[in-house]
């Protein structure tokens, strides 16, 4: 059977739990294989909100097995609250949750990182979350200041805690000797508290690429969650302004330990403008009324860290580079209603950068950030279509703008989304 992915275009936001959540029901197993906390998905049914960073969208359809693989970097603290609440919800969490024994532990350290190293870096700050995500993988790539989720089980865990300790307290006292940073840490309360957390996470843990591996071998039908969106991918998005993991399709291999050729179908997710949270470029931004006016219309503040989205033109020439990038098959426009009772839309199809026209996106973002962008206007529809339930219900100018995405990214359009609900989807064709 197919492996299917989700993956978002854009810098992420882009809506993915909707159509994760939706396709839940097609899938045996759904796999979330990189990031961390640093998400935020919304899924709306029954009247009811609920919010995951961590945990699969899948949680909620009690036949499908959630998988956090061993690409996510895990904080235990986060996980178990996030458990909690959805517990609390009434959702039922227990052996369909597997949690990877190779995923790498965010601590106390990696937050204090976090914050010291935005601050003092020089530069315009990346305007992470907050949440240890960066510095996390840092010490993954290092490895010799890791640990492990299967760590957490050995005898010398505590020796191990207090090595690191040791070695995090010296670079903060010369960081706070310089630049009056940092903290002080206590290894006995960290050992203490992230034991416990090590006991309430126990039941979850297993050698998921095994797991995983095996459902392949068995025909499992798999769904990979990514997280985040391509153009924030370490790699291939827009260096130094981006996340730590591989949050393209590029990913989904080396994060969830399946071989790439197992996927057969990729969704790429976008909303019918654009979004970006934190510092870098972000060509087709409107930092005006009409920005403010799709923030207002989009909700567009951060599920995680409650900051307002900056806001903007959808940029067909970055789409169709994380497009391709992430070896998508078919589109899925989200919050189209969004743009209901605009006079005129905006596509961005080119950049003007130092007097050349460039219809590639850019590998540095240097160039990016002197990008201008070259538009095609749309006329705009003024009915709200929240309600509108089939494709050729839809006013001619949202189709044509569809349509034009389409042509201008180069892929089929499938879903297209009119409201955060599960009803309010509308299948293409
Ligand atoms: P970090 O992932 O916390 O290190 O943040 C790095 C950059 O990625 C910042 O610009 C964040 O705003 C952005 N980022 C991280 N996670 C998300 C997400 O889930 N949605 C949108 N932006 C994100």
């Amino acid at each position: 059977m197919p492996g299917t992915a989700i993956i978002g275009l854009q810098w992420g936001d882009e809506a993915k739990g909707k159509i994760v959540d939706l396709l839940t029901e097609q899938n045996d197993i759904v796999v979330r294989y990189q990031g961390g906390a640093n998400a935020g998905h919304t899924v709306v049914f029954g009247g009811k909100k609920y919010k995951l960073s961590l945990v699969p969208s899948g949680i909620f359809r009690p036949q499908v097995q959630c998988v956090i693989a061993g690409g996510v970097v895990l904080n235990p603290k986060s996980i178990l609250e996030e458990i909690g609440g959805l517990t609390a919800q009434g959702i039922t969490i227990g052996k369909n949750l597997l949690i990877s024994d190779r995923a790498n532990v965010i601590f106390p350290w990696h937050a204090l990182e976090d914050q010291i190293f935005n601050s003092i870096g020089g530069g315009e700050s990346i305007g992470t979350t907050g949440r240890g995500i960066g510095p996390c993988y840092q010490d993954k790539a290092g490895r010799s200041l890791a640990v492990r989720l299967g760590d957490f089980y050995k005898p010398d865990f505590k020796a191990k805690i207090e090595n690191i300790v040791r070695v995090k307290n010296r670079i903060f006292a010369g960081l706070r000797a310089a630049d009056g940073a940092g903290g002080t840490l206590n290894a006995d309360e960290i050992f203490t508290e992230f034991t416990a957390y090590g006991e309430r996470l126990r039941p979850f843990v297993a050698d998921t690429t095994d797991y995983l591996l095996n459902a392949v071998d068995a025909d499992k039908r798999i769904l990979f969650e990514g997280a985040q969106g391509s153009l924030l991918d370490i790699d291939h998005g827009t260096f130094p302004y981006v996340t730590s993991s591989n949050s393209s399709g590029t990913g989904i291999s080396s994060g969830s330990g399946v071989p790439a050729h197992f996927l057969k179908k990729i969704i790429g997710i976008v909303k019918a403008y654009t979004t970006r949270v934190g510092g870098g470029p972000c060509p087709t931004e409107q930092d005006n009324g009409i920005g403010q006016k799709i923030r207002d219309r989009g909700n567009e503040y951060g599920t995680v860290t409650k900051r307002p989205r900056r806001c903007g033109w959808f940029d067909a020439v970055a789409v169709r580079y994380s497009a391709r990038l992430s070896g998508v098959d078919v589109l899925s426009i989200m919050l189209l209603d969004v743009l209901s009772s605009f006079e005129e839309l905006k596509i961005c199809t080119a950049y003007n950068i130092d007097g050349q026209t460039v219809k590639h996106f850019p590998s540095q973002f240097e160039d990016l950030r002197k990008a201008e962008p070259v538009y095609e206007t749309l006329p705009g529809w003024k009915e709200e279509i929240d309600s509108v339930r089939r494709y050729s219900d839809l006013p001619d100018n949202a189709q044509n703008y569809v349509k034009r995405i389409s042509e201008l990214v180069g892929k089929p359009v499938e879903i297209v989304s009119v409201g955060p609900d599960r009803t309010q989807t509308i299948l293409v064709n």
